[in-house]
């Protein structure tokens, strides 16, 4: 073997997690959830939602936002009371368009400047008239008083927008309908992605009572049986990206050094689309010296932070050897380096191949703690519902992830099914309009 090929190898070893590792991450998580739940120090926030599971009578025409990446999204939803329902309207907008001279989430940008937008998208797709009740979907931590109140905790992703962290999310929404003469639009629940998703499945399928986002960001949501404070079932945001109890290499201690957070968000940071390009990234310099890509301005933009992304890893997975048309592109296009080796562009693929896959198995762990939590004799009938660009559009994600519960949960596995639930958050925030509503 070339010292290449070695060196490769051993990234490669870096990023696989035994099935040993794995149990011992779903019961660290477990034990995470049940401190969490009384009171205790943890690093998952477990937070509340005020909302329980729907029961798919809920009905009628409710509007719903859904905010959590660079594009944000209205919908006009109508429930049908029967577990089915039509999506009247929806209207999609970019948060950010340089051509256009805005960008509502870097950090010169203002709350006031970014709800204003927001509310002058809901006024064009929903014309005045009836007053609307509004679910909206905020992905991102947010700490819950009720239904329709909470505050930003702290922004992730890539948003910096100054004057939202510790306000109220729907005091800053509501003061800019107001401003814009749309007081008819009433901001009436709030509520994390992956809880929406968790309403969105659950109002079809009794047995959905976990729900996860593998995208930009990662997170789940779960149905907690007997929550502390009402002693009834509650859908908790786990803030699941914050855990802590993750086997990490250097390469992810490399990454969380330099990252805008240190020492914090381990899962999110080993598992979000947001962090697995780089994490690739880190995985190619380590084997320049030993020769990838020698001699191509490849290595030079290799060596721009973030230059990588989930999109593009997605890309390199799935690419066909011994040809590897779209990697090759990709060298061409980006980094202007023709013709490179195959063993080149087997190791750009071998290397997402290793990210991804990791970052499916510690998600399946994750969801392995959480039915240890709720059910760990695995009694009855699970759904795991999961939206997000990595689970909808890596190549072998999916499976990964289902084949990763196997391993963990052996023949009892079969109660559990996994499912993507696509655009969930915005269906969910229509769901938990029509709750607040009734309630
Ligand atoms: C946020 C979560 C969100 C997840 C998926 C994470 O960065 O902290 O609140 O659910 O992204 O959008």
């Amino acid at each position: 073997m070339s010292v290449f090929q070695e060196q490769l190898a051993r990234c490669l070893a870096a990023f696989q997690v035994s099935t040993a590792a794995l149990q011992t991450m779903a019961q660290a998580f477990a034990a995470d959830m049940q401190a969490g739940l009384q009171g205790s120090p943890r690093s998952l926030a477990m937070l509340p939602s005020y909302l329980s599971t729907p029961t798919g009578r809920e009905q009628g025409c409710f509007a719903a936002l859904d905010f959590g990446g660079t594009n944000v999204r209205v919908l006009l939803t109508e429930l049908h009371g029967d577990g089915t329902l039509h999506i009247q309207n929806r209207l999609t907008r970019s948060l950010r368009d340089p051509a256009a001279g805005y960008d509502h989430i870097g950090p010169a940008a203002t709350a006031t400047a970014l709800f204003d937008f927001i509310a002058a998208q809901l006024g064009e797709l929903l014309p005045p008239g009836p007053a609307y009740a509004l679910g909206h979907t905020f992905s991102f931590p947010i700490q819950q008083t009720g239904l329709n109140r909470g505050t930003l905790m702290y922004w992730t992703k890539e948003f910096e927008t100054q004057g939202v962290v510790g306000q109220e999310i729907n005091e800053l929404l509501g003061a800019a309908l107001k401003r814009c003469g749309r007081g008819d639009i009433q901001p009436v629940a709030l509520l994390n992605d992956t809880v929406g998703t968790l309403l969105a499945a659950a109002y079809s399928d009794v047995h959905c009572d976990i729900a996860a986002i593998c995208g930009t960001g990662h997170n789940t949501a779960y149905l907690e049986p007997h929550h502390p404070a009402t002693g009834k079932p509650m859908i908790i945001n786990l803030e699941s990206g914050c855990f802590n109890g993750v086997p990490r290499n250097d390469l992810d201690l490399q990454l969380d050094a330099a990252s805008e957070s240190p020492g914090i968000s381990h899962l999110e940071k080993m598992v979000s689309g947001r962090y697995v390009g780089e994490l690739a990234r880190l995985a190619c310099l380590r084997l320049l010296p030993y020769g990838l890509l020698a001699g191509s301005p490849a290595a030079m933009y290799l060596n721009g932070s973030d230059c990588l992304d989930g999109a593009t890893l997605a890309l390199w997975a799935a690419d066909a050897a011994p040809r590897y048309v779209g990697i090759r592109r990709w060298l061409t296009e980006h980094c202007a380096t023709i013709d490179p080796l195959a063993a080149d562009c087997a190791a750009l693929q071998a290397i997402a191949q290793a990210v991804l896959t990791r970052s499916a198995r510690l998600a399946a762990a994750s969801f392995a703690g959480i039915l240890q939590h709720i059910d760990p004799e695995l009694t009855r009938p699970h759904t795991i519902a999961v939206d997000g660009s990595l689970y909808e559009k890596a190549p072998g994600y999916a499976a990964a992830l289902q084949s990763t519960l196997q391993e963990l949960l052996g023949s009892k596995a079969a109660q559990v099914t996994t499912r993507l639930v696509k655009d969930g958050s915005g269906v969910g925030a229509a769901i938990a309009s029509a709750v607040a509503v009734r309630s």
